[in-house]
């Protein structure tokens, strides 16, 4: 008997509880320290525009497709497509997206380990005193080292563990809920202090204005491995969500309002970082993966009661990622409780312990493991690259053509409906987008990027 069946499944309540939980998975370390970076490295506003739109006409689609399919099987990534495709090949769908949660975590848990070293240096007031290149430094230090960046990562996968531990509705909705707008509420600060500091005007204009000679097939790939990342897309982390929303919840306005909501955080990292960075005198590809960590620091030394604020900021950052990564978690252990009926608390160990072992290497790709490399990248960056340019865009470009050609008008009509309680605006466009533009344009950007199409 499914769980579905036994009537014992763990499920969402409140309608602010679901979308605070999907936001808190799409919003992370993605908007906040991939972002930056990641449009520091493509050139900046170019990217940005691309990115908007990828976000708008390729990412919503997803995520609307996520949510189809997650709320009608009531099931785990694999075994949502086995039982709406039963005996069919379209459960691949749900094993790249376990590979892919792996991926993830194991580089995630990396940025999130650095976010608490951060908030640890925060409290002690460590970037007191200290001038750019020396924060600089500090970063570089640290990020090359064995013991620390380990020592954070496994406290960071633990927390982890054991908000899953607590299950969905008590652990996922309650540390969801209350943090996310003082996130954004600081951003706003942060970004106030960073476009009033001197010489910081070429920032925005770095950011904002679009310069098209800087786009190619890599950046444009680069934009779409970004927005799919950033909105939490592609691997069945909202289908198995979704699949604990009841059947009330207006799955169009939820996807529109979560990945408005992501966008919105996004940039505000965006103009927190780039004017500061220009009046640091730094380079925007310059930072990489350690950007916001050497910028940011500047930034608190230099606002009236910085020492709070930082402290503030690495709080609501280290949360922001574990509302991420817990979503990330629980593709895998939802997999292994539904469809090998191991004990949640087992299914989390294993995924816990197996998700650390990988990390690990992640973590040392800058010290002990720096001449791992392949075609340039280390090993983070190779796993950064796979899941985010490779297997987040092929899932979702499977998971459209699964809802758009596979699953009948009518099942997606009603799940989108809620059985006819909600009127439709929007589903002929909604159609046309999953049917025809978004398969080929994903299709497309990635043959093209791997050199397929030229
Ligand atoms: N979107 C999250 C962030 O921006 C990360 C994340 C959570 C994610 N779940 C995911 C990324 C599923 C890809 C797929 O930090």
């Amino acid at each position: 008997m499914s769980l579905k069946e036994s009537g014992k499944r763990d499920g969402f309540t409140s309608k602010f509880g679901i979308i605070a939980a999907a936001a808190g998975s799409a919003i992370g370390l993605g908007n906040i320290w991939r972002f930056p970076y990641v449009v520091g490295e493509n050139g900046g506003g170019a990217f940005l525009l691309v990115y908007l739109g990828f976000v708008l006409l390729l990412g919503i689609p997803v995520m609307l497709s996520e949510f189809v399919i997650g709320r009608k099987a009531k099931r785990n990534t694999f075994g949502a497509f086995k039982e709406i495709a039963p005996g069919t090949l379209w459960p691949i769908i749900g094993v790249m997206g376990i590979v892919a949660a792996f991926v993830i975590l194991a580089f995630y848990s990396t940025i999130a380990g650095w976010t608490l070293h951060y908030l640890y240096i925060s409290v002690i007031n460590g970037f007191q005193g200290r001038d750019t290149a020396e924060l600089t430094l500090m970063f570089e230090k640290f990020q090359i080292s064995t013991f620390l960046p380990v020592f954070w990562q496994m406290i960071f996968i633990i927390l982890t563990a054991v908000i899953i531990l607590s299950g969905v509705k008590k652990g996922i909705e309650k540390y969801s809920k209350i943090l996310m707008p003082f996130l954004l509420l600081l951003l706003v600060a942060l970004s106030v202090r960073s476009v009033t500091l001197p010489g910081s005007f070429e920032g925005l204009v770095f950011l904002f204005k679009p310069d098209f000679t800087k786009l190619d097939s890599t950046v444009i790939l680069g934009a779409l491995g970004q927005a799919f990342f950033s909105l939490s897309i592609g691997m069945g982390a909202l289908i198995t969500y979704s699949s604990y929303f009841p059947s009330r919840t207006n799955l169009s306005n939820t996807a529109f309002e979560v990945s408005i909501a992501d966008v919105v955080i996004a940039i505000l990292a965006g103009i927190a970082i780039f004017p500061a960075m220009f009046s640091l005198g730094m380079q925007p590809e310059q930072g990489g993966a350690g950007l916001i960590f050497m910028v940011l620091p500047n930034v608190f030394l230099q606002i009236p009661g910085g020492y709070f604020i930082s402290i503030a900021f690495f709080i609501l950052l280290s949360i922001a990622a574990l509302t991420s990564s817990i979503s990330i978690m629980e593709v895998v252990v939802a997999f292994l409780v539904e469809e090998f009926n191991i004990l949640r608390r087992y299914a989390t160990l294993i995924t816990a312990f197996a998700a650390a072992f990988v990390g690990v290497f992640c973590t040392l790709s800058w010290g002990a493991f720096e001449n791992v490399t392949i075609g340039g990248r280390n090993i983070f960056d190779m796993l950064d690259f796979t899941a985010s340019n490779v297997l987040l865009p092929v899932g979702g470009l499977l998971i459209v053509i699964f809802v758009g050609w596979y699953m009948s008008h009518a099942d997606v009509k009603d799940e989108m409906s809620n059985q006819g309680a909600l009127k439709l605006q929007v589903f002929g466009v909604f159609r046309f987008l999953i049917k025809f533009i978004a398969p080929v344009a994903i299709a497309i950007i990635f043959l093209n990027a791997i050199g397929i199409l030229n």
